[in-house]
């Protein structure tokens, strides 16, 4: 049975729009402090994704989508020509912040073909109606989720172990999250569930931010370190897999954190099913395969240091991709909010589109 205590306490909010400006849950500060930021222009914005104080493909889409309009609110009003190139300037600039997650840039692109749409329109009416979309693509996101938990936690039986990789929870999202929400929805629905959170090396969101938010939701869990899932695997500890994803590609291969790659190749040799929720925002039609999914380098300090704490020897080589590609065929099913797409992904995908 659902109550509504069980629903808030699974609805974590971590952006709120505050009139003139946005509120974020810092998550770079989880799980030992809760900090919220308030990011008062498009700068700020850029800033909090690329360091990953707001983070998760649909959150980065919906900071961004904010960040858009407090970046055009105080250009000139004069004619559509100068007020456009502002526009094309702004979307680059935010898009410059993070690669990997679509969600961005299918926000910059909506929101810019909005405004072209009503190009005649008064410069300060196009500005409230950025606005407008930005909300939109907010509260959209929470109808969304909500569904993508509704139509996932129906492949997960009434006791069941699961695991899941880095963190598609509230934080991730406007409220529930992705895979997560699968999670929470079998729980609030009353089924008997267990999950193994991986830590997710090296920036730790499964440790610091899924193992934290299912603690608030008194879920049901127990933090492992990434190397440890196969042997879990392989003793029946594991019944499915669920992951988010930051892009999908027309032929169901999909870009996800580092690590998910290594997950889906276990599952397949332990016949376990390996589930990826993924709205139609991460889904990028535009290209036919993971190989051209644009991978995220980040800094070599997140492998060797840890808390500010060195944890290998000075000037130490580095390679620090944060997402990798799993190709279709290691992928059970992906759940989205319009259902569950099976096999063959070129065919299915393309029909929900
Ligand atoms: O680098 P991050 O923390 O932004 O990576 C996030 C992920 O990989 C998530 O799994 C993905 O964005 C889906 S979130 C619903």
């Amino acid at each position: 049975m659902e109550t509504q205590n069980e629903q808030q306490k699974a609805s974590i909010q971590s952006l709120e729009w505050r009139g003139d400006h946005l509120r974020i849950l810092d998550q770079t500060f989880l799980p030992s402090r809760t900090v919220f930021s308030d990011l008062r222009d498009v700068g700020r914005v850029w800033d909090a994704i690329k360091k990953l104080r707001v983070r998760g493909a649909p959150a980065i889409g919906i900071a961004a989508s904010y960040g858009f309009y407090m970046g055009l609110k105080d250009v000139a009003d004069e004619n559509f020509s100068s007020f456009w190139i502002e526009v094309q300037r702004i979307a680059e600039y935010l898009g410059s912040s993070r690669p990997t997650a679509v969600n961005l840039f299918w926000a910059l692109d909506r929101i810019k073909n909005s405004i072209y749409a009503i190009k005649d329109k008064p410069i300060p009416e196009i500005k409230e109606h950025v606005l407008k979309i930005a909300k939109t693509i907010h509260d959209e996101d929470r109808r969304v989720c909500k569904q993508i938990g509704l139509n996932g936690q129906t492949l997960i039986g009434k006791k069941a172990k699961i695991l899941t990789h880095c963190n598609t929870g509230s934080l991730a999202t406007s409220e529930f999250g992705t895979a997560l929400s699968m999670i929470y929805h079998a729980h609030i629905g009353g089924k008997n569930i267990h999950v193994w959170v991986d830590e997710t090396r090296p920036l730790l969101q499964g440790a610091r931010l899924t193992a934290w938010e299912l603690t608030q939701a008194e879920i049901p869990m127990a933090l492992i370190t990434d190397s440890m899932a196969g042997f879990l695997m392989k003793q029946g500890k594991v019944d499915l897999i669920v992951v988010g994803t930051d892009r999908v590609a027309a032929n169901g291969d999909m870009a996800n954190k580092i690590g998910t790659y290594s997950l889906a190749v276990l599952a397949k040799a332990h016949n376990i099913p390996f589930y990826v929720a993924a709205p139609l925002s991460s889904m990028d039609m535009s290209i036919s395969s993971g190989d051209e999914i644009p991978i995220e380098e980040r800094d070599g300090k997140e492998i060797y240091e840890i808390g500010g704490s060195k944890i290998a020897p000075d000037r130490i080589p580095t390679y620090n991709p944060a997402f990798d590609v799993t190709p279709a065929e290691l992928i059970t099913a992906y759940i989205t909010e319009k259902g569950i797409i099976k096999p063959d992904f070129a065919t299915n995908l393309k029909a929900l589109f």
